[in-house]
């Protein structure tokens, strides 16, 4: 009896304590494998965590228009939310961001912490904002060396204004108006934004320096 309620008493313990698992979806003309290095980061730094990288619209399928994406990926994702009530995170390269964008607008998620590794956010908005308002967390990763990027701050929701000079997120139009709930998050302190210099774009994914500053503190 007593070993009966020590057992489930672990059998609790490791459910309240476990970590979130990480769902990964990969950018442009490439697949799951893209995942690769943050796979062998986590299992070296975060050996509990679960990475499951979505093998949907993988190389030249990766052109199909974005709706299409999000209808597609949001069948594979919504399941796997529903088997982790506690939550997951997103970690979204690239043109993925944008698909991620598209599933926390449509899903009525349990998304803890969204990571945009290098995504041109400032691209496309106009999502449904009490969805976006279920993140706890969004980062938004970027650097001035990316080279793919343009306007590089746009992995900070930056963009050029009419005399094409950059306009911090702060300042935009979506922002001030909270169009998609970007200020509100913002003033709740859960945007948290890492400008980190020399990653060109195809390394944000494999470099252990932007694991460790801008993914790793993520990984509860
Ligand atoms: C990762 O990025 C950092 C910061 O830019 C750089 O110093 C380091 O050399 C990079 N690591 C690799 C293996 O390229």
């Amino acid at each position: 009896m007593v070993w009966l309620k020590i057992s489930l008493m672990l059998t609790f313990l490791s459910v309240c304590f476990s970590y979130k698992p990480i769902i990964y979806m990969h950018g442009i003309i490439a697949g799951p494998d893209e995942a690769d290095s943050l796979k062998a980061f986590v299992s070296k730094f975060h050996p509990e965590t679960k990475v499951i990288s979505i093998d949907a619209f993988n190389h030249y399928e990766s052109f199909q228009p974005m709706w299409k994406q999000v209808d597609g990926i949001k069948k594979i994702v919504q399941p796997i939310l529903q088997a982790n009530p506690d939550g997951v995170h997103l970690i979204c390269f690239s043109q993925g961001g944008l698909v991620c964008r598209g599933l926390l607008s449509v899903l009525e998620h349990n998304v803890d912490t969204f990571i945009a590794l290098s995504c041109p956010l400032a691209g496309q908005y106009g999502v449904y904002k009490k969805n976006f308002l279920r993140l706890k967390n969004l980062v938004l990763v970027g650097g001035p060396n990316d080279g793919v990027i343009t306007p590089w701050q746009s992995s900070h929701f930056g963009y050029y204004n009419s005399n094409e000079a950059i306009t911090e997120y702060k300042d935009q139009t979506f922002y001030k108006n909270d169009f998609f709930g970007l200020q509100t998050l913002d003033k709740e302190g859960k945007v948290h934004v890492h400008m980190i210099p020399g990653i060109k774009h195809t390394h944000w994914y494999s470099n252990q320096t932007v694991f460790e500053c801008c993914i790793k503190p993520w990984l509860t």
